[in-house]
């Protein structure tokens, strides 16, 4: 049996070059039970030929275009997510809620209230009754940033509520929001990833990098979607928001089109529209990211990486993270260790040495698959 139709049938669309997966061998080589892992690589790469429907030059969606558009009233959930926690038995629900503000003036814009609308999802193995209750947090996020003429945003309501007690490799149904105000969600479902052992492993994983929201994005959630993966991973560069202005004008060279801009802009809403556009892939399978450079977007007081921090849910806690930037998981017998290239890595920086502990805790003979992901190319 070919290594490609085996254990890892990797949906890789990486869209450019500057976004990679590696495969780490660490530790001796066990018994496998015919089954490889990266304890028997290295494994000679496999290259698919390049998909020449896809447009040479990506171009963004625009926010007319149906798919980025809001579709809910009110506080009714959108945006709605699932990422994994570090095993089986739990995963996080994120979406959010109320309408995003953009504004020229800072007073013109009274951030939402993150208590004014509870965080609750109810979920069970049938899809009626939805027999268990999660209550999770949330909160608001803004970009400012104090130049003249340049316009500020502040986020919707964004939900986060952790899932506990799951089963693996089981179907489960879910709704999100505040039933209290009638602002409860359809019903989604998602599948858990199967128990850690060297035999067991999600079907198909998709491993996307520098996705963006242009019609070559299009494209490649619809092939993703199409080849049904059990879990999702997106290394870095997520909606390239900071290739426009805050008046909502882009270019695809920033640098060049925006040479005097007093700070690199953003437009946030391409966050708002980009989670629009993955609903229907990631209500149903889990999306784990990690951060790119796109993501830095620096703002007042030299913030960075807000938008990233705040939108997605990271099992950053559970695997013993301090930081958004760096986590662990496990899906079946591998475990995933995403790296912070944009924080520090030397030695003595709290990442190496979340990252000594982290390894020294993998057992190879649950996990034989160890895969390292990060998004700049290692040099
Ligand atoms: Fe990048």
């Amino acid at each position: 049996m070919g290594f490609f139709n085996f254990i890892l049938q990797v949906v890789a669309v990486l869209i450019c070059s500057c976004s990679f997966v590696s495969f780490a061998v660490h530790g001796n080589k066990i018994g496998s039970n015919g089954i490889p892992s990266t304890l028997d690589g290295p494994f000679a790469p496999h290259t698919a030929p390049f998909d020449v429907s896809l447009r040479g030059n990506a171009v963004d969606l625009p926010d007319t275009d149906p798919r980025v558009r809001r579709r809910v009233k009110g506080f009714q959930p959108e945006q709605i997510s699932v990422s994994l926690s570090t095993t089986y038995d739990s995963v996080w629900i994120s979406w959010i809620t109320g309408e995003f503000q953009i504004s020229n003036h800072d007073k013109n814009i009274i951030p939402l209230d993150p208590k004014s609308v509870a965080s609750v999802v109810r979920y069970g193995t049938s899809r009626n009754p939805l027999n268990h209750e999660a209550k999770g947090y949330s909160l608001v996020y803004s970009q400012l940033y104090p130049f003249e003429g340049l316009q500020n945003y502040t986020s919707g309501i964004i939900h986060h509520a952790r899932l506990t007690g799951l089963k693996p490799d089981k179907l489960y149904y879910y709704r999100c929001g505040d039933p209290s105000i009638g602002a409860l969600s359809g019903v989604y479902s998602f599948k858990t990833m199967p128990v850690s052992s060297p035999n067991s492993y999600p079907k198909r994983i998709a491993i996307m990098g520098d996705l963006g929201l242009t019609y070559n994005t299009s494209t490649t959630i619809n092939h993703v979607i199409s080849n049904d993966p059990q879990l999702a991973l997106l290394v870095g560069d997520v909606t390239y928001a900071n290739l426009y202005l805050t008046n909502g004008t882009g270019s695809d060279c920033y640098s060049c089109a925006f040479p005097d801009s007093p700070i690199h802009e953003t437009y946030q809403p391409r966050w708002d529209y980009w989670g629009r556009f993955m609903q229907p892939l990631v209500s149903k399978v889990p999306l784990m990211v990690v951060e790119g450079n796109h993501e830095i977007e620096k703002q007042v007081e030299n913030q960075t990486f807000v938008a990233y921090s705040s939108r997605f849910a990271f099992p950053a806690k559970e695997s013993g993270s301090s930081s958004t930037f760096y986590y662990s998981f496990n899906a079946g017998g591998i475990h995933f260790v995403m790296l912070g290239a944009y924080i520090a890595y030397h030695k003595s920086s709290d990442q190496y040495k979340w990252l000594e502990r982290d390894l020294a805790n993998v057992d190879r003979s649950i996990t034989p698959w160890l895969v390292a992901v990060w998004h700049p190319p290692l040099v």
